[in-house]
């Protein structure tokens, strides 16, 4: 799907041109997993990949959307905004909720929505869908908002009316990304700073597992719930500590007699996460792709052994990506439990990389992995 498809169903759909075409894209994490809802930090970016809105008002209050990817449509109204049967409509009308909640007023809209954001790969399609409308319905109505509002509702969309706790790297990372650049975010101030990667000679390439185990949500819940735990027991040892950024490993270390298992075991993986991405962040600035790599690495492992959020697909990817030339890091990306693989590849063996994960994963899971070279690019914005 592209702008074009989207805008043309749109007339077809509608017996009009759209007022409005928006483009959300999808992100990337380097690295910084599991760190947003520890205050920490993370280091995502806007990819090539996006969810496309052709959008008009309507002088009524009813709701006509229509999701172009599957062919489906959600009939309503602004008045009655409940959780619907179908989930996909829960996206936007989780940010028309929160709109209202925040006192913003606005009629109705026709709306098509598509992409080519392939949805539980782990490449936030979610994120992209709660932006982009917020962006649409901003500048349709001029609600004044500013780009760090349309993060912070989109996540507030989420949390409530989807239910999933999850943090706010991937809106942040949707609404605020830059061509060939990625983002340094503090989570507890939303402090940033851009980052440049060389895409001349290295690319992100993500390997999708295919897999989206069941256990995807309530374990992340299950996560926040534990790292919550860890905190609680750590400000009993350092009445300072209000979030698993303020621990230092020797603190954690001094206090581990208090923190049973598995509850040291996260609150070790979140320290040295927040930490490594501080030294990525040094190594891109000396273009020491090696060394972000080697972190990468160094990720998966926590991710795997320590936090137990992976699977068994995911660490087969990484596995065989470790055994690859041309590659320089790799582990599992985002909630985990399924969705893809990002790995850091010299440019020139990007196509022979691909070819033989493709084959390796097909030998041992029987599954056509889809790969994805992406490239770094701008945030949320309206189609030219
Ligand atoms: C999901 C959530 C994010 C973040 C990651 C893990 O993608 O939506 O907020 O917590 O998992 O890093």
């Amino acid at each position: 799907m592209n702008p074009e498809i989207i805008s043309d169903r749109f007339k077809r759909e509608f017996g009009r041109a759209p007022e409005l075409l928006v483009r959300a894209p999808g992100r990337i994490n380097v690295i910084g997993e599991h760190t947003d809802y520890n205050e920490g930090l993370v280091l995502p970016g806007a990819i090539d990949r996006a969810i496309y809105f052709a959008v008009s008002a309507r002088d009524d209050q009813r709701l006509e959307l229509v999701a172009a990817d599957i062919n489906d449509r959600y009939s309503g109204t602004l008045s009655v905004l409940a959780p619907s049967e179908k989930q996909w409509p829960d996206y936007l009308l989780g940010v028309f909720s929160e709109l209202q909640a925040a006192g913003y007023t606005h009629q109705g809209v026709d709306l098509v929505f598509g992409g080519d954001i392939p949805s539980g790969a782990g490449m936030s399609s979610s994120a992209a869908i709660e932006t982009g409308l917020l962006f649409a319905l901003n500048q349709m109505f001029a609600l004044g908002l500013f780009r760090q509002d349309l993060v912070k509702l989109a996540q507030l969309a989420e949390n409530n009316f989807v239910g999933m706790q999850c943090g706010i790297m991937d809106m942040f990372a949707s609404v605020m990304g830059r061509d060939e650049r990625v983002i340094r975010l503090d989570c507890r101030t939303l402090e940033f700073d851009y980052f440049p990667v060389d895409n001349s000679q290295y690319a992100f390439v993500l390997c999708n597992s295919g897999v989206k185990h069941a256990l995807v949500n309530s374990e992340y819940n299950t996560r926040r719930m534990e790292c919550e735990e860890g905190v609680a027991l750590l400000t009993e040892q350092y009445p300072a500590v209000y979030s698993l950024r303020d621990v230092s490993l020797e603190q954690l270390e001094a206090a581990h007699p208090f923190l049973p298992d598995p509850i040291y075991q996260r609150c070790w993986y979140v320290i040295n996460e927040i930490e490594r991405v501080e030294k990525a962040c040094t190594a891109l600035e000396h273009s020491n792709y090696g060394a972000l790599g080697e972190l990468m690495y160094q990720s998966h492992e926590g991710l795997q052994h320590d936090y137990e959020v992976s699977c068994r697909e995911l660490d087969f990817l990484v596995a065989q990506a470790r055994q690859q030339p041309y590659v320089l890091g790799a582990r599992m990306m985002g909630g985990g439990f399924g969705g893809c693989s990002i790995n850091l590849v010299e440019k020139e063996g990007v196509d022979a990389f691909q070819q033989t994960m493709k084959k390796a994963y097909q030998a041992d899971f029987g599954i056509d992995m889809q790969c994805y070279a992406v490239s770094i690019g701008e945030g949320v914005g309206e189609v030219d």
